[in-house]
């Protein structure tokens, strides 16, 4: 709500107390033409209140206004109450709410403190970072950004998926077949390759598949050779993934993986015993639900006793409860993991009502690439560094053809091919399927990361030239429509992040972008800003500054690196 939408609400509820329940921020409405004004009051509720047609309600708030001069008009249209704003007031208004001292001040406050714990990016060890861990990453980083800009307590977990039988496949196969030292020098790639061999060969001779139990069964007796191969395999992936982490610039306060919660099993399953939770079914242990939630049965304990990926989750969410008193628990996976989240989820409820809303599964689509099925065990999964490279080789032919006089240029072009590659995971809604499209993707016109970094280079060049003002210019010089426009699209600032936040959906920022890039274009174009007369050129230098703060703003709570020069 801005100042004049709560003026108008003081003067309405001061008039007619009996409308105080009725009025709030809720209620206003933008106009179903922008040429009525800049805001509507709805006058039907009002109605039965004040026992007269919702036009006569309005033609009678509008007398209200008679004097007001905060606004240029007031129109009762259709028993809506039309405000037009004062420009002059409008802009006072909303730049001032830039200044330095009050920047972004009220916005910080909005979390206050409140703990969200993000469980994002999470891949599996010995692996390579997949498509899913892509997207995850991205939106997860994103969400964890605009939590903490909120002024919320957010705390970044990396649930890697380091415990299962898996290991136990390569520990025998790598005895097999190779060394400790192959592993540490030829990497996560190798890793990758030995768990395609060893399933080729185990199709051929089905027995591996019990070798490889054994081994996993040393390492969950801590068997010191098994260990060791563990540890290994942790921290060739470890390598492999900070340097993508690196290179996105993604953060996290704890990388606490599955095999961090193993500790804990036996007192979580106890734990749900004691509430009288669990049974057993056909030699497994299980929390079976209610007909009415149309679930299987959670698996707790497989028959031989061995725990799985959903006892770790309930493990590791009621050991987040009790370090971190969330408020919300964010787990940012694909739609393929929404059965076990919603067993999950409902088995904490069980256990303890309150947890009912803390838990939320943030769930996105599918990413593809033409022509490649993504298959771990089969091998053709399309690695992300792989991507990025791409992504920054393919920049780099287009800064070469447009022969531009770039410093820098490898470096340009890797920031570049991440933008691209961050824009076009998050300007769709997050539960979309996204068909990965190259030239779409890296193009430097339309709805693209480059078109965005490339908006940001040119506000940044002409506050180089004109110096950046910021403290309030003559604002009275403002006057045109597309100065007016882009001003009313700054306001909207705050209200976007917000909803950003409210619906953990990145996109609403990566189309606010969008509209800022094409707002300021207008602007741009009708409006000279270095040469043009001191007074005028500073009032817009000033507006210039205002956006290149909430731009630059945007872009950090995407992930999208700035560049200099473009
Ligand atoms: N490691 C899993 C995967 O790559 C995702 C883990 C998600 N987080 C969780 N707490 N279960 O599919």
């Amino acid at each position: 709500m801005n100042i004049f939408q709560s003026l108008i609400i003081k003067k309405v509820t001061g008039a007619y107390p009996a409308l105080k329940e009725l009025v709030g921020a809720a209620l206003f409405e933008n106009p179903k033409n922008p040429e009525f004004g800049d805001t509507a009051l709805p006058c039907f509720r009002f109605s039965s209140v004040l026992k007269k047609s919702p036009a006569a309600v309005a033609e009678e708030l509008r007398n209200l206004f008679e004097e007001d001069d905060s606004f240029e008009s007031v129109t009762n249209i259709n028993g809506y109450l039309n405000f037009k704003y004062r420009k002059e007031r409008y802009i006072e208004y909303v730049c001032g709410s830039f200044e330095k001292n009050t920047l972004f001040n009220d916005i910080k406050s909005y979390g206050g403190g409140k703990t969200v714990v993000i469980d994002y990016s999470h891949p599996n060890v010995a692996k390579n970072m997949g498509i899913h861990n892509l997207r995850s990453t991205i939106i997860g980083q994103s969400i964890y950004n605009i939590h903490e800009f909120l002024g919320f307590k957010a705390v970044g977990v990396n649930h890697l998926g380091d415990w299962g039988t898996q290991f136990g496949k390569l520990m025998w196969a790598l005895e097999e077949w190779s060394s400790y030292e192959e592993v540490e020098n030829k990497g996560i790639l190798f890793l990758n390759e030995i768990y395609v061999r060893f399933h080729n060969e185990a199709e051929i001779k089905p027995e591996l598949e019990e070798k490889a139990r054994e081994w996993f069964k040393k390492l969950e007796d801590n068997d010191e050779p098994a260990l060791k191969w563990w540890k290994l395999f942790i921290k060739v992936s470890m390598d492999a993934y900070n340097d993508i982490y690196r290179r996105l610039n993604i953060k996290f306060d704890h990388i606490t993986g599955e095999s961090f919660y193993i500790k804990f099993l036996d007192d979580t399953v106890n734990r749900l015993d004691e509430r009288g939770l669990t049974e057993f079914s056909e030699g497994a242990l299980v929390v079976k639900f209610d007909d009415s939630e149309n679930m299987p049965p959670c698996l707790l304990k497989k028959s031989d006793g061995a725990t799985l990926y959903a006892t770790r989750d309930i493990a590791a969410a009621m050991y987040r409860l009790i370090e971190f008193k969330p408020n919300r628990v964010l787990y940012v996976t694909d739609v393929a993991q929404e059965l076990h989240f919603a067993q999950v989820f409902k088995v904490m409820e069980m256990y303890d009502p309150t947890n009912k809303d803390i838990f939320r599964h943030i769930k996105f689509g599918r990413l593809s690439f033409p022509n490649v099925q993504m298959s771990t065990r089969k091998g053709n999964i399309v690695p992300l560094s792989e991507v990025l490279d791409r992504a920054r080789d393919k920049v780099l032919d287009i800064i070469e053809e447009r022969n531009a006089d770039i410093p820098d240029k490898l470096q340009t072009a890797d920031k570049i091919g991440i933008g691209a590659v961050i824009f076009n995971d998050l300007s769709v809604s997050r539960i979309k399927n996204i068909e990965f499209d190259w030239d779409k993707t890296l193009s430097f016109e339309g709805e693209t990361g480059p078109h965005v970094q490339y908006s940001y280079v040119r506000i940044m060049n002409i506050l180089e030239k004109t110096g950046s003002f910021d403290t309030i210019a003559d604002l009275s010089l403002i006057k045109d429509e597309f100065s007016y426009d882009l001003i009313k699209l700054l306001e909207q600032f705050e209200p976007k992040v917000k909803q950003a936040c409210e619906e953990y959906e990145p996109s609403v920022i990566a189309n606010y972008l969008i509209e800022l890039s094409k707002s300021f274009n207008r602007f741009y174009q009708n409006n000279r800003v270095v040469g043009e007369e001191v007074k005028t050129m500073q009032s817009r230098a000033y507006l210039i500054n205002i956006l290149g703060t909430v731009y630059g703003k945007c872009m950090d709570l995407l992930g999208i690196p700035k560049i200099d020069k473009m």
